[in-house]
């Protein structure tokens, strides 16, 4: 009689453990079972608000403050067609100028990113 009730006490905490590790599994994102750290960058979701927030005072629609009006950031493809003279002058810090504030590695990197990542819209 012990023996049946240590079996069925087993018998249930195993149905509990397995029933846990399937709740963990599903609290992963689902981005295609790609380890987050490798989820490619797009325009739509990480760059355009990062270039909108350190560029587009000058590189807008209208460009401001001596901004050529060849260098207007501000659609996908202003951006893709630019990338690269943007990132040039994001790493050498020669932008945005020098009284705006330099930016930070990890908007350079994020950028350099969505480079690498093949600069996908969205
Ligand atoms: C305060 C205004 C201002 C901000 C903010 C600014 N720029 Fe500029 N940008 C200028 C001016 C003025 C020029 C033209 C003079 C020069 O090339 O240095 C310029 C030129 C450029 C050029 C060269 C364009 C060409 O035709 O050769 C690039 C590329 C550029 N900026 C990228 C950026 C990027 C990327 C950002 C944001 C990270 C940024 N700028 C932010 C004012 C700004």
């Amino acid at each position: 009689m012990k023996l049946l009730s240590y079996t069925i006490i087993g018998a249930f905490l195993l149905i509990s453990c397995s029933g846990d590790s399937e709740e963990d599994l599903q609290d992963v994102p689902d981005n295609g079972g790609m380890p987050v750290s490798e989820v490619p960058l797009t325009f739509e979701k990480d760059i355009s608000t990062l270039i909108e927030g350190r560029c587009s005072k000058c590189h807008g629609t209208t460009p401001r403050f001596g901004a050529p009006a060849s260098a207007i950031f501000v659609t996908f493809d202003q951006v893709n067609a630019n990338a690269d003279r943007m990132l040039a002058r994001m790493s050498n810090g020669t932008m945005p100028p020098a009284s705006e504030g330099a930016l930070s590695a990890s908007f350079i990197s994020a950028f350099e990113q969505w480079i690498d990542d093949g600069k996908l819209e969205k």
